[in-house]
């Protein structure tokens, strides 16, 4: 299997790795920096457990291979607060309750916050459609939609 050095710029910093061209997003993230927030689901683009930002959009890590997104902008839950400081879509699920078992979380906080930095006072009904992409087994959404309408209200 044919390997290759590449530099990932993830949560602001730049890290260099040699991996094999098969190597996804998440495997690197999971496997290699032991940044473990974003999860493997269905491993197959389907539940959006793995989410992250690359560039500001949200992706599926699981589908992405770590070669074609040297240099990007890669952002994970764990670079999302400041320090202690949580975001404030992180204080709104806690608040709102929007969090369960916590498997589905770190894929809707990003989903969510891609989301809102383009579409700032979205309607519920487009907070909806936004996430068809992120599964959760626990909450019934109602809590999530509200913690995503509360942080854009503030
Ligand atoms: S693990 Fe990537 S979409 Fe389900
Ligand atoms: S909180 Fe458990 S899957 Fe969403």
């Amino acid at each position: 299997m044919e390997r290759h050095r590449i530099t990932l710029k993830i949560n602001g910093e730049s890290h260099l790795f040699e991996v094999e061209s098969r190597e996804t997003l998440l495997q690197v993230l999971r496997d290699r920096l032991d940044l473990t927030g974003a999860k493997e689901g269905c491993g197959r683009g389907e539940c959006g457990a793995c989410t992250v930002l690359i560039n500001g959009r949200p992706i599926n890590a699981c589908l992405v291979l770590a070669v074609a997104v040297q240099d990007q902008d890669i952002l994970t839950i764990e670079g999302l607060s400041d320090g202690d400081t949580l975001h404030p879509l992180q204080k709104s699920f806690v608040e709102r309750g929007a969090i369960q078992c916590g498997f589905c979380t770190p894929g809707m906080i990003l989903t969510a916050k891609g989301f809102l930095d383009k579409t700032p006072g979205p309607t519920e009904a487009e907070v909806r459609r936004n996430l068809v992409g992120n599964f959760c087994r626990c909450t019934g959404y109602t809590k999530i939609v509200e913690a995503i309408l509360d942080t854009s209200e503030a």
